[in-house]
């Protein structure tokens, strides 16, 4: 089978297809025929070494791709609670050495759920990673509720174009940051105002927001501080290890000397909540916008465009 891969970290350049033995599945794992693969900024980030220090993460060779829609081919012995030609989709653990972008993967069957008949696989593949941060942003930590404020920075991008539609359906009044080529799009999101980044500073409007959902990670708790309301909650998804660990700093300090508070976002990528983010799919809240759809040949340019963060929706690789 085919699984695009790296042996070294570096530039796009390091990336290859190349051929292994299909995977067979271990007791308590499936074994999916991979149609669909979502693309988020972790791929290029492991590709580019960022996460190697992590004591828990495997070194290359390694796989690339995390958030995967395809069909069940083969089961592991023993009981599951899934069955052969099942549709499904899931997220890999990004610390393993297997990637989604390969025509075949094992894994857990705790870390798939059954695809919707009217869900497109394309569709399925880009929730996990992205609308999870998003969901995970506004209700677990900021519990965002109706007549709220909400302002979304990066809300043309992947988890920023999840989270502007989650804020409308929770209720809140929402104010997409985004560049002027972007405006349109994230006002048909449904945000209510849109500020594009490079003529206003956010940070220095007159209004207050409960919740800053920093998606993009281009600003900080000190920045945003002045337009949180009183007991209002900054939240970043921390896009590098210093700006987690700023956030984390930040996180404290917003304790000993406010009622605002700082939360560095780490996502719990799990079925919970990719069964949160169907429900919202069915009831027609969210809908992932697909930029493009490339080849598994086409990642390394893809992966290319994502380096400059100027990400609109989700890019999906089509396999079979
Ligand atoms: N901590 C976690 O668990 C977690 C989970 C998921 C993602 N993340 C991180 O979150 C970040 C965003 O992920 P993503 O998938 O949304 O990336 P993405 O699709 O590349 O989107 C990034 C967005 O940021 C916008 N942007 C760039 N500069 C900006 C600025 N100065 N002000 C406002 N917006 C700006 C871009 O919009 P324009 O083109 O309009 O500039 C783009 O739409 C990444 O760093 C990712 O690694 C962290």
């Amino acid at each position: 089978m085919r699984a695009l891969r790296f042996h070294s970290y570096g530039p796009p350049d390091v990336l290859r297809v190349d051929e292994l033995p299909e995977p067979s599945p271990a007791p308590s794992q499936v074994k999916v025929r991979v149609q669909a693969v979502g693309l988020n900024p972790i791929d290029w980030k492991i590709r580019a070494g960022h996460l190697r220090l992590l004591p828990v993460f495997r070194s290359p060779p390694r796989g690339v791709g995390t958030d995967f829609a395809g069909e069940i081919v083969a089961i592991g012995a023993g009981p599951s609670t899934r069955r052969v030609g099942e549709r499904v989709f899931g997220s890999l653990q990004p610390f393993g050495r297997e990637g989604a972008l390969a025509d075949f993967l094992v894994v857990s069957d705790e870390r798939v759920l059954p695809i919707p008949d009217d869900l497109d696989a394309a569709q399925a593949a880009a929730l996990p990673v992205a609308g999870g941060s998003a969901l995970q942003a506004l209700t677990d930590e900021a519990h965002v509720g109706p007549g709220q404020r909400v302002l979304v920075t990066g809300a043309a991008g992947g988890v920023g174009h999840f989270a502007v539609q989650i804020a409308k359906h929770l209720g809140a009044y929402v104010v997409g940051v985004c560049s002027e080529a972007n405006a349109a799009f994230v006002r048909e999101l449904g945000a209510d105002e849109v500020v594009d980044y490079a003529r206003d500073d956010y940070t220095r409007r007159s209004d207050r927001f409960d919740v800053v959902f920093d998606a993009a990670s281009v600003s900080s708790f000190a920045a945003a501080s002045p337009v949180l309301a009183a007991s209002g909650v900054y939240i970043s998804t921390g896009g590098n290890t210093s700006a987690l660990l700023g956030a984390a700093a930040a996180a404290v300090m917003a304790r000993l000397t406010s009622r605002q508070r700082a939360i560095p976002m780490l996502l719990r990528n799990d079925a919970r909540i990719w069964q949160r983010l169907l429900q919202l799919v069915r009831q027609k809240a969210i809908e992932a916008h697909i930029e493009r759809t490339i080849s598994l040949e086409e990642v390394a340019d893809a992966q290319r465009a994502m380096e400059t963060g100027h990400g609109r929706g989700k890019i999906i690789v089509r396999l079979s």
